[in-house]
């Protein structure tokens, strides 16, 4: 049965239609403005302590209005009063996501961008909030950054990554050092070149974020490569759009596989975000496992994680540097693809002391930093 508040709030059977101005109309769900009411919401915890789960009936309206900038309404059987602003029903009146100051555009790089690389001191990333915020920013949009100045310490490292989230851990443990070792588990920890890759997709999520700090690099060759999957795929979405959805819907089998652990995980080697835009990639031929796919879906996905794979390698693509001591390289594990040149062990040192972080915590920092968050 339909009623009519006060305002002109129209009471329906599983909602209300509100005048939010300019003459329109909005249809709110008795469900949403019931369990959205400011008093579901712990002050201190801002958690909701409302449960919904608890009413033996579907909430309904017994009366609305709209009061100053408030809407009110009462509720069947509990009486209780819900007074929700109107910004706050604008914010959600067309169901289009929560907007999210983390959410910066991407914006893709090639092999000359070394030059334009975000650089940071640890001094002042250590001493100005700003400056680290200035770095998650440049880790957003470019995926990439080089912090300098770095203490020759172990702890640099885990302080540095502290700076923005929580050391997660890998099944190498919380810190991995990428030199030569006598029994090694992994290329990195060899001499070799280290193909273009992502980092443990054998892992269920991949690792976020990683920081490469270098502790002594005085070897002949073991530059460091690094590509914009981001920029890569875009191309290849344009070149072949058939392909590009193939990568993008397909998931393969990735494995890591020694005396004390059997990682296996499935990842697509294109990935979308919420929004459909292409976030980056994920792809290791040292860690791809044997494709358990139909062998009549090989026939079309093999040309297109060759062609893909060849693409990243183009030289439009490939930044190349020598990562100095003292440098701590960080990117985006799921977009950033890197790889090393071979060096002669035997002429000199070469010490990476490598960890990761999530990026989940890295938009968290860069929200607070913001000073966004529905409770401020
Ligand atoms: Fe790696």
């Amino acid at each position: 049965m339909l009623g009519t508040g006060e305002a002109g709030v129209l009471l329906g059977e599983t909602g209300l239609d509100v005048p939010l101005g300019n003459g329109e109309t909005v249809y709110f769900n008795y469900y949403w403005l019931r369990d959205n009411c400011p008093s579901s919401f712990d002050s201190e915890t801002r958690e909701r302590v409302y449960d919904i789960f608890a009413e033996a009936e579907a909430p309904r309206a017994t009366s609305a209005l709209i009061a100053a900038d408030h809407l009110e309404v009462t509720w069947a059987g509990s009486g209780h009063v819900t007074r929700i602003p109107l910004q706050m029903l604008n914010c959600y009146a067309t169901g289009s996501k929560r907007p999210d100051t983390a959410n910066l555009s991407r914006k893709a790089w090639y092999a000359d961008h070394y030059k334009n690389i975000g650089r940071f001191s640890y001094e002042g990333l250590t001493t100005d909030k700003a400056h680290i915020k200035k770095w998650v920013e440049t880790m957003l949009t470019a995926g990439v950054a080089l912090l300098t100045g770095l203490p020759d310490t172990d702890d640099a490292l885990l302080d540095t990554a502290n700076l923005i989230g929580h050391i997660r851990p890998s099944y190498f443990g919380r810190v991995f050092e990428v030199k030569t070792h006598i029994k090694p588990t992994n290329l990195a920890f060899t001499s070799k070149a280290l193909e273009l890759h992502t980092d443990l997709p054998s892992e269920d999520t991949a690792p976020g974020v990683q920081f490469l700090h270098c502790r002594a690099n005085s070897v002949d060759g073991g530059n460091s490569l690094f590509v914009d999957g981001l920029a890569v795929a875009e191309d290849f979405r344009k070149s072949h759009p058939q392909e590009f959805e193939l990568l993008v819907s397909t998931d393969i089998p990735y494995y890591c596989e020694h005396d004390t652990f059997d990682m296996r995980a499935r990842q697509r080697v294109i990935e979308l975000d919420e929004y459909g835009n292409i976030s980056g990639v994920t792809i290791s031929q040292h860690q791809a496992d044997i494709f358990d796919l139909p062998q009549r879906e090989l026939d079309l996905y093999y040309p297109a994680f060759c062609r893909f794979g060849r693409l990243m390698q183009h030289e439009k693509y490939l930044m190349k540097f020598r990562l100095n001591a003292g440098e701590c390289i960080v990117f985006d594990n799921h977009r950033i693809v890197h790889g090393r040149a071979a060096y002669s062990a035997t002429s000199g040192d070469r010490h990476l002391r490598g960890c990761y972080i999530d990026r989940g915590e890295m938009r968290s920092t860069y929200r607070v930093l913001s000073g966004e968050g529905r409770f401020k």
